[in-house]
């Protein structure tokens, strides 16, 4: 499973990537209000941050203009993926700029026709919400199976891009149907290596190493 995080925030982006833990990063309109920063600034420096694909969101919503802003975005750096939302008009630009050659990630998923749809429209990821299904007590959960399950039948190559994902155990049965990628707010992504009884043990090794007297170096 790919790891991407889901912020503008550099410096969040930094710490983590330090871990090597940042296998992509995904931006919305929100979360580049969140920043304060331009977008086109701010999605430049994590471009070079990152290696793997960056999504920047387009903010036309007629097909024409959202291809022509997507072709900007896409100018930023080879690793941009365009993010457009699950409308007629985004699929119609996915297919514009999926035939350019540019990655798309097609957003705003909530059903498991509308990331057929997707797909069929040569979009590089689909990025299905759970937690805001969740939200309605809809099974985010359940809509990623499905995708997974239609996606496999027809060998389609479209990338399952978990998305507004809320807690750990959302990434853990998201991997355990076999989502692509997930993408994590920085502090989902920490708390992934907590286990209160790895603390404790770690603390026992460490006060029983203490008492050997020993030193490895
Ligand atoms: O990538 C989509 C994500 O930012 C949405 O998350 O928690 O606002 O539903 P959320």
């Amino acid at each position: 499973m790919k790891f991407f995080v889901d912020t503008a925030d550099t410096a969040a982006i930094a710490d983590l990537n330090a871990l090597g833990m940042v296998d992509g990063v995904t931006t919305n309109p929100s979360l580049i209000l969140k920043s304060g920063r331009d977008i086109l600034e701010v999605t430049r420096e994590i471009c070079e941050m990152v290696e793997g694909p960056v999504s920047a969101e387009v903010v036309a919503t007629e097909a024409d203009a959202m291809i022509t802003e997507g072709r900007k975005l896409a100018a930023i750096a080879p690793n941009i993926a365009v993010k457009l939302p699950l409308t007629w008009d985004g699929l119609k630009a996915c297919r514009m700029l999926t035939d350019e050659g540019h990655m798309v990630n097609v957003t705003l998923c909530f059903s498991a026709n509308q990331a057929l749809l997707a797909a069929k429209a040569g979009a590089t990821f689909i990025s299905p919400f759970i937690g805001r299904l969740d939200d309605i007590n809809l099974d985010g959960m359940e809509l990623i199976a499905d995708i997974r399950t239609i996606y496999d039948n027809y060998g389609f190559e479209t990338q399952i891009l978990a998305a507004s994902i809320r807690s750990v155990n959302h990434v853990t049965v998201a991997a355990r149907i076999g989502a692509d990628v997930a993408t994590l707010p920085p502090e989902v992504l920490r708390k992934l290596a907590f286990h209160p009884l790895t603390d404790k043990g770690l603390e026992t090794f460490l006060s029983d190493w203490a008492k050997t007297g020993q030193s490895i170096l």
